[in-house]
């Protein structure tokens, strides 16, 4: 993870920095600094922890480091050493005359530390980047050229990078470079920015070029020189950003993540806006790229995805294979990139992510690709790494999400899902019209449900009461709602740290229920339809173990009253449409615990919004 910044122009640094580092601080909030280059000397301040750490750092100093024109800039999530002052960036080499900043993991970095440290090179830190910063430091050394420096450096470094550098000699240059990490340069008026993301540029500029993998840029104010990984120039491919600069707010929330709660029913609004627009009229979506007949004789389709795009998949297997009766696999990236996979060219695999960069996700769709495969993307980023490798690509416009903990993108995610899956079975016939127009009008009212939902949240709030000092929280479901359980799960342990698990009720027999006594809470989603009736006597089951039972449900059902302790009422919906008005409930759960609790709830520790790295 990681996010990286730098400046050459001709306007004071240090708050272009600042502020870009702000915007990409969902890249990790381990510690930050920034290099500023001044008249003969470059200047590194650090701190550890968040942000507002290095702001405070850098104020005493303001009146010095002031007039400085060029500077770099990171923020990070730990990989290679502990969070701490020492392993913060930008590192330098011996002299200090050469710093830089890096986002990525340098695979070799021992054989390099090894070999660095032969040459008399002594180490500071405990980070695979402070290898990069002796090596191009060795490099420059032979060459007196900061370019040629970077190229050949890349050249004996394994792994994935982005890579932003300074020199002393150099008074107004950057370098940059890339592999497997994302990086781009806004281009402005007589200066150019480098970032990891568009956030931390678009307030100053719309122009930009996204680098490819080993290219080397070279940035004065006035120019740009792109290279390949051979030296030789290449052509710039400029882009206009279809980005307009946000100002991002709680809107009076307490948390961002409780306002991207709220916000779930007018995302699933929006998204239906042309998209569908009355039940007897067909489903538009002309992002997906596939002709009809390929759609119709699809037999195979992988779906790849981490952490709650992950659930989000899950979900999606059950609507296809329900509605068009193709089977469908669903594989955490992670593992999909290490295995030997069957996919090939008549294999349709979806990619599904936020962010659109999860470097496991974007691995695994490029393998996919390469396999000959068509490559529909799932994004919340139209403009991401992952967006670029798109065959199809269906945006969910579920808006800038902030919070750590995905909420709105989920909710955005299944809605894609739902309109993928009916448009398919419409092209294959594969749904009888009149359950058709009724899914469609269900579909229509799920905005308002969610709106009902969270017009009180009294009883969720007290059920987080209740629960909030427990150390461990099972949640039981079957069929579409074991994704719904698992997705519950998730937030409540990344923003709460309580242990929380996700079952598919039917296994509790088969080991978990040993875990049962009456400090366990269990609850169980339990939505009205096929499942109900067993999920019912799975809850009994654990109910007889002592364990203290909460229900979500949508049911009247009167016998609830006596096997629960807590029921969470929804409203009703069909059956495959609940997970989408299930998990509502659960996340205003997780987000009242971890509230009670006085977490960190928008930055959960350990965790960093885009997950960049393997
Ligand atoms: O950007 P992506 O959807 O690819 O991210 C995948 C996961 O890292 C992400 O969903 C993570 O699990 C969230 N923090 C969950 O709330």
């Amino acid at each position: 993870m990681c996010g990286i910044v730098g400046y050459v122009g001709n306007r004071p640094v240090v708050d272009i920095l600042l502020d870009g580092l702000e915007q990409l601080e969902y890249r990790g909030y381990d510690s930050s600094g920034v290099a500023l280059k001044l008249e003969d000397e470059i200047k590194v301040y650090k701190a550890e922890g968040k942000l507002i750490n290095l702001r405070n750092t850098l104020k005493p100093h303001i009146s010095e480091i002031m007039s400085s024109t060029m500077g770099i800039g990171h923020i990070r999530w730990a990989t290679h050493g502990a969070p701490t002052l020492l392993n913060a960036h930008p590192h330098t080499c011996n002299c200090g005359n050469l710093v830089l900043v890096h986002n990525g993991i340098i695979e070799n970095y021992k054989e390099l530390r090894e070999k660095l440290s032969a040459k008399g090179c002594v180490f500071r830190s405990q980070t695979d980047t402070e290898a990069v910063a002796h090596l191009v430091a060795s490099k420059y050394a032979e060459t007196k050229d900061l370019t040629e420096a970077v190229r050949l450096a890349a050249q004996e470094i394994e792994g994935a990078y982005a890579l932003c550098v300074m020199h002393n000699d150099y008074k107004n240059t950057l370098v940059v470079t890339k592999r497997n990490a994302p990086l781009l340069v806004g281009i402005g008026e007589g200066e150019f920015y480098v970032a990891s993301d568009v956030p931390a540029i678009i307030k100053h500029t719309k122009k930009a070029l996204y680098l490819n993998d080993n290219q080397i840029a070279t940035l004065t104010p006035d120019k740009m020189l792109l290279i390949d990984k051979d030296g030789v120039e290449v052509p710039q491919k400029i882009e206009l950003l279809p980005w307009e600069p946000v100002a991002l707010s709680k809107m009076g929330y307490k948390h961002f993540m409780l306002k991207e709660i709220h916000e779930q029913p007018d995302v699933i609004r929006n998204i239906l806006v042309g998209k569908l627009h009355a039940p007897d009229e067909p489903i538009i979506l002309n992002e997906v790229k596939l002709n009809k007949d390929t759609l119709k004789n699809l037999n195979r389709i992988q779906i790849i995805a981490c952490g709650t795009s992950l659930h989000a998949a899950m979900v999606g297997k059950y609507l296809i294979e329900s509605f068009c009766g193709i089977a469908v696999d669903v594989e955490a990236s992670s593992e999909y990139i290490y295995r030997k996979t069957v996919t090939d060219a008549h294999t349709l695999v979806i990619g599904v992510s936020q962010s659109g960069e999860t470097a496991d996700t974007l691995t695994a769709i490029k393998q996919a690709k390469a396999k000959g495969s068509h490559i529909l993307i799932i994004t919340n980023r139209p403009d991401s790494a992952m967006a670029r490798e798109a065959d199809s690509l269906v945006p969910v416009n579920a808006g800038i999400e902030v919070s750590v903990a995905a909420t709105k993108s989920y909710t955005a995610q299944l809605m894609a899902f739902y309109l993928l899956a009916l448009y398919m079975a419409e092209i294959k016939g594969s749904v009888e019209n009149s359950t058709m127009t009724s899914l469609k009008e269900e579909m229509m009212l799920l905005p308002q449900k969610i709106d009902q939902i969270l017009a009180n949240t009294d009883d969720v709030q007290k059920c987080a009461r209740a629960f909030a000092n427990t150390k461990d929280f099972i949640y039981i479901a079957r069929g579409i709602n074991f994704p719904t359980a698992l997705e519950g799960a998730l937030k409540l342990k990344e923003i709460s740290y309580i242990n929380a698990t996700g079952y598919p009720a039917g296994e509790l027999k088969h080991g978990p229920i040993a875990m049962l006594d009456e400090t366990m809470p269990v609850l169980s989603i339990l939505m009205k339809g096929s499942v109900y009736e067993k999920l019912l006597s799975n809850s009994e089951e654990a109910k007889a173990r002592n364990a203290r039972m909460i229900a979500l449900t949508n049911s009247s059902d009167a016998k609830l009253v006596d096997l629960f302790e807590h029921i969470l009422y929804v409203p009703d919906v069909q059956e495959l449409f609940s997970p989408l008005i299930a998990i509502v409930p659960l996340q205003l759960l997780a987000y009242y615990i971890a509230e009670f609790l006085g977490k960190d709830v928008d930055q959960p520790r350990n965790l960093a919004k885009s997950v960049t790295v393997e």
